[in-house]
């Protein structure tokens, strides 16, 4: 499959992206975590991102475009990927529309993952993700079996650098401003599915109906 998950951040977009990778294989692109582990080895790259990160603002397109430049070519994106978080502004949804159409590449569809202000804010808060393998948690609703710990490689399971309540204001704030216009972009492209994402299950059977997996 290949898809865009669009969201808010907290709509869920990594929970669904990784239980779509379970279906075949696709895999998950997520410039998020692609930025973190880049912050995490203190590369150049991360250096550069860090400081919008921690206050919740958009890192550069033009940092972003060059990442997803050289990611899209690589082999294991034969396959099929899902894009998790990008594009987040028109710019990168044009240049990424450029790319894929250089590359004779088409999409099967954007999915747009709403849910209410009150659900995010309390999935944001209560969110732990795995420093070393990415999964993700909630203290609330998908705890791991032993508290901090990661239940699929042992690694130390933590809160989010911007996860604070002022850069979780940010965040929605600029996602409202700069990714929410994408829904009408992609709907004048015919490609965008509205889906209610209260809850995950539900996101990946309707994915599937519309993919026509069994
Ligand atoms: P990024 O990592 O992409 O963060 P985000 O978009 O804010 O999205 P999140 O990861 O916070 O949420 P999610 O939708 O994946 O939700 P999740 O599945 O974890 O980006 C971080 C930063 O990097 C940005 O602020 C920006 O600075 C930079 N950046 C990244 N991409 C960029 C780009 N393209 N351009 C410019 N800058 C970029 O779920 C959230 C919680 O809810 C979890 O605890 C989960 O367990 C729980 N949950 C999920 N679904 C359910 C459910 N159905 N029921 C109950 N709980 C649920």
């Amino acid at each position: 499959m290949r898809l865009i998950l669009l969201g808010a951040p907290g709509a869920g977009k990594g929970t669904v992206a990784k239980m779509l990778t379970a279906i075949d294989g696709s895999v998950q692109i997520s410039t998020g975590d692609i930025l973190r582990a880049a912050v995490k080895e203190g590369t150049d790259l991360g250096k550069e991102a860090q400081g919008y990160m921690s206050r919740g603002e958009l890192v550069p397109d033009a940092l972003i475009m060059g990442i997803m430049g050289e990611r899209l070519l690589e082999d294991d994106c034969q396959s099929g990927f899902l894009l998790d978080g990008f594009p987040r502004t028109i710019p990168q949804a044009e240049a990424l529309k450029e790319l894929l159409t250089k590359l004779n590449i088409e999409l099967d569809g954007v999915v747009n993952l709403n849910v209410p202000r009150d659900v995010i804010l309390d999935r944001l808060t209560t969110r732990r993700t795995c420093e070393d393998c990415g999964a993700i948690y909630n203290v609330k609703s998908n705890p791991p079996k032993v508290e901090g710990v990661c239940d699929k490689c042992g690694g130390k399971v933590v809160q989010r650098d911007d996860e604070t309540e002022e850069a979780i204001s940010k965040r929605l704030d600029v996602f409202n401003e700069q990714t929410a216009p994408l829904v009408g972009f992609y709907e004048k492209e015919g490609m965008l599915w509205d889906i209610n994402a209260t809850s995950s299950d539900e996101v990946v059977a309707v994915i599937k109906e519309k993919l026509g997996i069994a």
